[in-house]
């Protein structure tokens, strides 16, 4: 049961369409009368990104001084909290919120209870995979795909508003279905300017400086 949970926590990439999409499937294993959990129909989760979930969940080389993993604070054996009032990061700082519970994460309907609206750290990620998965295929469909997320903040988005501000050089948390969202947070702020330097990067990796 925990296994079929936990799924929810990772995005995956989307498959190969030449793949089979029913090949695959993660057969969730649900009690009689629950639903499962809403996935996007272009994304669904299978075998392998339910193992990949779980190998990334332990791995404690995401962490900043590669001794902390995910289940480290989020603990399967305490429905995945920690059992203490606050968790110590991998920088040795308190944290000053409680590790939430993961259970049935799958069916929250925000990834941040704080911020329902914060969604540019997802089109960061976008940026950062597609940059990544440039260097690794050198298929010219990364880059546009990365310039196309990265445009996302200058305002190609479903509301043709720019969420980047180049008066204050912050970036909004997100968009409201009618309004960005005024609220420029240090998460918003970094993820605009890690893609900007994610951007350059890549540029440099397409056309090399010194290249005549
Ligand atoms: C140092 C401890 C720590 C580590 C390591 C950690 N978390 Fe958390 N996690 C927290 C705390 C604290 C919160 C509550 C944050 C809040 O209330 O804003 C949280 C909240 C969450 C939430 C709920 C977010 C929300 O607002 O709804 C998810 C999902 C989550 N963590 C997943 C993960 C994943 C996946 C990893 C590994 C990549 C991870 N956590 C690593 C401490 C940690």
């Amino acid at each position: 049961m925990w296994r079929v949970l936990l799924t929810v926590v990772l995005l995956g990439c989307k498959d190969d369409p030449t793949d089979d999409p029913e090949e695959d499937l993660w057969p969730y294993e649900l009690p009689a009368g629950f639903p499962a959990p809403p996935v996007p129909a272009d994304n669904p989760v299978t075998d392998a990104k339910v193992e990949l979930g779980r190998y990334l969940f332990y791995d404690k080389q995401l962490s900043g001084n590669g001794e902390q993993a995910c289940g480290d604070c989020h603990k399967q054996e305490l429905a995945f909290a920690d059992g203490r009032a606050l968790p110590t990061g991998s920088t040795g700082d308190t944290i000053p919120r409680n590790a939430m519970t993961l259970t049935n994460a799958g069916y929250w309907s925000t990834f941040t209870w704080m911020n329902p609206a914060l969604t540019t750290l997802e089109a960061q990620a976008m940026v950062a995979a597609c940059n990544e998965a440039f260097r690794a295929t050198q298929d010219a469909m990364w880059p546009r795909e990365a310039k196309r997320a990265f445009e996302w903040f200058l305002g190609r988005n479903d509301l043709g508003l720019p969420l980047y501000d180049s008066t204050t050089g912050g970036c909004g948390d997100g968009l409201h279905h009618d309004r960005v969202n005024e609220n420029q947070g240090a998460e918003s702020t970094l993820a605009f300017h890690l893609s900007l330097a994610e951007m350059n990067c890549a540029e440099h990796l397409i056309t090399p400086p010194h290249a005549s």
